[in-house]
């Protein structure tokens, strides 16, 4: 019985991984293709891979709510964000096993298919603006420029987070 989030959090980081190496090594990839997929699910399957893929941007707009702020979510949510990238590879490779050939850089092209106003609000996208302008200008010309974007922004109701970046540390594999 649970008592507290903490709890929860700390029955689930025991858990062993489901989807660990050996046993996605003991998935038989090569019997995939001796068994027909029916074409119509191709869509479904490359649908279902996105959505997998695109939880990174999930993420990343759950960490600006409460919900995203709570230290026992947010160590749920950092593992979701990485298991569910590890889902996107798998239904991929189960595709190019199936038949269905899909880009080395499949992930390249999901990200370029979301919209570019979308990929500002959830700050996929890193903007940098330098001017090309005389040594003496540069600080003027680049805190005008800067100004400038700000401004456009604000308008437009876009908010961007002070700049953050995360380090996580893995164990060797
Ligand atoms: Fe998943």
């Amino acid at each position: 019985m649970f008592e507290t989030d903490k709890d929860v959090l700390d029955w689930y980081e025991r858990q062993p991984r489901a989807l660990s190496k050996d046993y996605v090594n003991s998935i038989k990839w090569d019997d995939i293709k001796d068994h027909p997929l029916n074409p119509a699910f191709f869509p479904v399957l490359l649908y279902m891979r996105d959505i997998e893929y695109y939880t990174d941007m999930y993420y990343r707009e759950l960490l600006r709510t409460p919900t995203g702020r709570d230290p026992v979510i947010r160590k749920f949510m950092d593992r979701w964000s990485t298991e569910e990238l590890h889902h996107a590879d798998l239904l991929n490779r189960f595709l190019n096993e199936a038949g269905y050939p899909t880009e080395e850089k499949w992930q390249t092209q999901v990200i370029r298919s979301i919209p570019a106003t979308y990929k500002v609000q959830t700050y996929l996208l890193n903007i940098a603006v330098k001017p090309w302008v005389a040594i003496e200008d540069f600080a003027v010309a680049a805190g005008e420029i800067n100004q400038a974007i700000l401004e456009i922004f604000r308008d437009a109701r876009i908010v961007i987070p002070f700049p953050k970046r995360e380090v996580r540390m893995v164990a060797a594999a």
